[in-house]
């Protein structure tokens, strides 16, 4: 389980987040949405051990994480799919997925199986790859540090709903092996379609905790939290 007290963070002497409590049960999805520039990729990395918070804990499987590297962090089990994918371009498919193999749960075969179209495409270089594969390369080179939490920063940005309604069926396969996820949205779809609990941040404060139907419920508070400014 993973359990966010009281954190802060933020940038040299700005202050981004405040006091933001989360926790995610094993096994389960939460949704953590907010407007631009909410503080959501500040959490995640935060979480993942990028910026080192000025207040607050970060426990995974009771153990503190505030203080660890991200090399360590992702050693306990966390790992991040970055926000914009951030696949090394001018390598293939393979050679992206060749940086990171750990001695984990996750192989490249088990990888090829969960995204067939990257292993037809395994020789192309990542960069002509569509969006949705470079998600996808992108999820996958998370996997093969074989994490137990998975932190996704807008994984369906940019996506076509087709292939978002793809990605969503995937996060949901991984949840059924055990894994927890955190997942980044702005798309509101999504998170209230897969997600086990919604967290909403708004500058940079967790200002509503809910399940999904208790949000879609109120549509005057999904505007209050997440409408046009
Ligand atoms: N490297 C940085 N240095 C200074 N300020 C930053 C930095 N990165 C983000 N910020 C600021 O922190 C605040 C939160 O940004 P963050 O990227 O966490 O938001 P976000 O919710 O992920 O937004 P988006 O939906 O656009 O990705 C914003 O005011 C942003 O300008
Ligand atoms: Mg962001």
């Amino acid at each position: 389980m993973l359990t966010v007290q009281g954190l802060r963070s933020g940038y040299g002497h700005g202050l981004v987040l405040f006091d933001i409590d989360l926790t995610v049960e094993p096994g389960s999805i939460v949704a953590v949405l907010g407007r631009n520039g909410a503080g959501k990729t500040t959490l995640l990395h935060t979480i993942q051990g990028l910026i080192r918070p000025t207040a607050g804990s970060v426990t995974w499987e009771g153990r503190e994480l505030v203080g660890l590297p991200s090399h360590k962090v992702a050693r306990a089990g966390v790992a991040l799919v970055p926000q914009g994918r951030r696949v090394f371009a001018p390598l293939s498919v393979e050679d992206n997925l060749r940086v990171r193999v750990s001695s984990g749960a996750w192989t490249t075969d088990r990888i090829w199986e969960l995204f067939p179209s990257l292993a037809a495409r395994r020789a192309i270089r990542a960069g002509a790859l569509s969006g949705g594969e470079q998600q996808m390369l992108a999820l996958a080179r998370a996997l093969l540090t074989s994490p137990q939490l998975l932190l996704m920063d807008e994984p369906s940005e940019g996506l076509a709903p087709a292939v978002v309604d793809h990605l969503s069926d995937i996060i949901l396969e991984l949840r059924q092996t055990g894994l927890a996820v955190v997942l980044v949205e702005q798309n509101l779809g999504v998170a209230l379609d897969i997600a086990d609990r919604v967290a909403v941040m708004v500058r940079g404060r967790m200002m509503h905790r809910s399940t999904p139907d208790e949000l879609r419920a109120d549509p005057v508070l999904v505007n209050q939290l997440l409408g046009a400014a």
